[in-house]
């Protein structure tokens, strides 16, 4: 099942720039996840160190397809506000907008590794390849310069 939408106050928010494949927020996304940084913000105590869940209910983060489904704002807009009636909790009085964003870039490299969320395109692609809005708006639709011209049908 494809997750709702987020919410309008959660639309637009997406990753910032310079997250995407980068070592270092990769490295303080883990220790986020981890609890290395905080003990109280422990994700692997229920989604597993390597994303593999050690609790009942909690979402395998190994699963590309499924992790796939999810626009970066649907994964900041679940992170920060919880799922009402299960485990998930909301975190967004613990962690800073920066901080989620860093955790969703060590979340998304169990089952998306060297991915980025392209925005523009509305899908996950290698990381550094992501067209802009512009690219995308410039690009001829599709069929549209090959279509052949409409054959004129015979008259009865
Ligand atoms: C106490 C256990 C627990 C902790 C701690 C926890 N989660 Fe979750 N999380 C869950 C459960 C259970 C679900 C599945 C809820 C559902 O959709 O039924 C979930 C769902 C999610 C989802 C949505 C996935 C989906 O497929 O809908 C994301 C994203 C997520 N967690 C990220 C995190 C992050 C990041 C942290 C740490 C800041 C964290 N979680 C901490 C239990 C936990």
């Amino acid at each position: 099942m494809p997750p709702p939408p987020p919410p309008p106050e959660y639309a637009d928010k997406h990753m910032p720039d310079g997250y995407w494949g980068n070592p270092d927020v990769l490295e303080e996304g883990k220790a986020i996840f981890t609890g290395a940084q905080n003990i109280d913000v422990n994700c692997a105590s229920c989604h597993g160190k390597d994303g593999k869940p050690v609790k009942a209910g909690a979402r395998d983060f190994r699963q590309g397809e499924h992790m796939a489904k999810f626009s970066d704002a649907q994964w900041f807009w679940r992170i920060s506000e919880g799922i009402k009636g299960t485990k998930m909790k909301a975190w967004k009085s613990k962690l800073s907008e920066e901080a989620i964003w860093k955790v969703i870039v060590f979340e998304a490299s169990f089952g998306l590794p060297g991915q980025e969320y392209s925005v523009a395109e509305k899908k996950w692609v290698p990381a550094g390849t992501a067209k802009s809005a512009e690219e995308v708006a410039s690009e001829p639709v599709k069929g549209e310069a090959t279509e052949e011209a409409p054959t004129e049908e015979a008259p009865k």
